[in-house]
């Protein structure tokens, strides 16, 4: 049976209030109708990647045309090592070609990565355009496309240019993950945990016991586990837009994960996979300071296992390396970490006086486990 809940949740940030929709199908019933009246006969530009076109970026503008709005389409190709400059010019040229003015609605239909390019090139184009985010993966639809965050990569590290701007509205369709491919699906699970250790313990039960259904994609399972996350983020983000104080929490396991990330070039972990690593890292980290508890780290690391998550590190990468390449991480302060630890399921703290000899022990330990 097809559920026809939708869940919505406003993000009130200083600058913009908007809603996040969640519900199955609303790729294709409230995606045209409320992209279309957001823009108020001003053009639309969706941009997707190749391998999405037919199944949702074409049939999204049919739509929108039906609606009266004018659609243009740009590609631009998957995976995080397009996560650059050189890909935010070429939108700007599709844009500039096609005459877009401040007017243009652009449509984000894809995953985290896509997001974060488009709503940059947006946040820019003319001094800033608004961006509607269709977020078509699961890590996307839990945690990237909401909040605002936008950017590119470096050769130096993730997400090092970049800039806040919140999208008109989210619009997460559970449907979309049907054909995700299922590394992908697993990525983002790995998300969804983070959110119970971080901020639910009664999610991360529930998680725990319909993650076999979730890795089936089981819509009865992971309907309402998606808007929970959606629901939380919504919150978080509404309590501190630009990361001063609480929104931190979300960065937990992505002091390592990103390092992970950073130091194998993007080309072996999915964000997803460096994250489940990076928790481990964390909870490690917080249980050799007396602040995280054991059952924490092997809560933690069965979910990872029953999702089929890493939890190892990569003995390729020296711990030394990792924690170089954190150190370069945006949210170091005086080349201090700000390490997001578990004080047990469901809450957390952030330290930054961390030494780094307690850090490479249990770097080491975790490459033990
Ligand atoms: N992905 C973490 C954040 O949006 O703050």
């Amino acid at each position: 049976m097809i559920n026809s809940t939708v869940y919505t949740y406003q993000v009130d940030t200083p600058g913009r209030s908007y809603p996040v929709h969640v519900g199955a199908g609303l790729l294709t019933t409230l995606a045209p109708t409320l992209i279309a009246e957001l823009g108020r006969g001003s053009r639309v530009a969706v941009v997707t990647h190749p391998g999405l076109v037919a199944k949702y970026a074409a049939p999204l503008c049919e739509a929108l045309k039906l609606e009266g709005a004018d659609c243009i389409l740009s590609t631009i190709p998957a995976g995080e090592r397009t996560k650059t400059l050189a890909t935010v010019a070429k939108l700007y040229d599709d844009w500039a070609r096609h005459h877009l003015d401040r007017r243009t609605i652009i449509v984000a239909v894809g995953g985290g990565v896509l997001g974060d390019i488009t709503g940059f090139a947006a946040a820019t184009y003319l001094r800033g355009v608004a961006v509607v985010q269709v977020p078509t993966t699961l890590l996307a639809q839990v945690d990237a496309s909401i909040g605002g965050k936008t950017g590119v990569d470096l050769r130096a590290g993730k997400n090092l240019v970049g800039s806040f701007h919140q999208p008109k509205a989210v619009i997460a369709d559970p449907e979309a993950l049907a054909t995700l491919p299922f590394r992908e699906l697993r990525s983002g699970l790995a998300e969804v945990i983070k959110y119970g250790i971080i901020f639910d313990n009664l999610l991360f039960a529930s998680i725990k016991d319909s993650l076999p259904a979730m890795l089936r994609r089981d819509a009865a399972c992971l309907l309402p586990a998606i808007a929970r996350c959606c629901e939380i983020k919504a919150q978080i983000v509404s309590e501190d837009e630009t990361e001063q104080g609480v929104r931190a929490i979300l960065n937990f396991g992505h002091t390592i994960g990103h390092a992970v990330e950073t130091a194998t070039h993007y080309r072996i972990y999915k964000h997803g996979e460096a994250v489940a690593i990076g928790m481990v890292s964390a909870c490690l980290i917080g249980e050799e300071l007396g602040i995280t508890p054991a059952s924490v780290t092997s809560e933690t690391m069965a979910a990872l296992q029953l999702a089929g998550l890493p939890y190892r590190l990569p003995n390729e990468i020296s711990s030394e390396e990792l924690l170089a390449h954190a150190a370069h991480d945006k949210k170091a302060r005086n080349g201090r970490l700000r390490w997001v630890l578990a004080q047990s399921i469901g809450t957390t703290c952030v330290q930054s006086d961390v030494d780094n000899a307690i850090v490479l022990k249990c770097l080491q330990k975790q490459r033990d486990l």
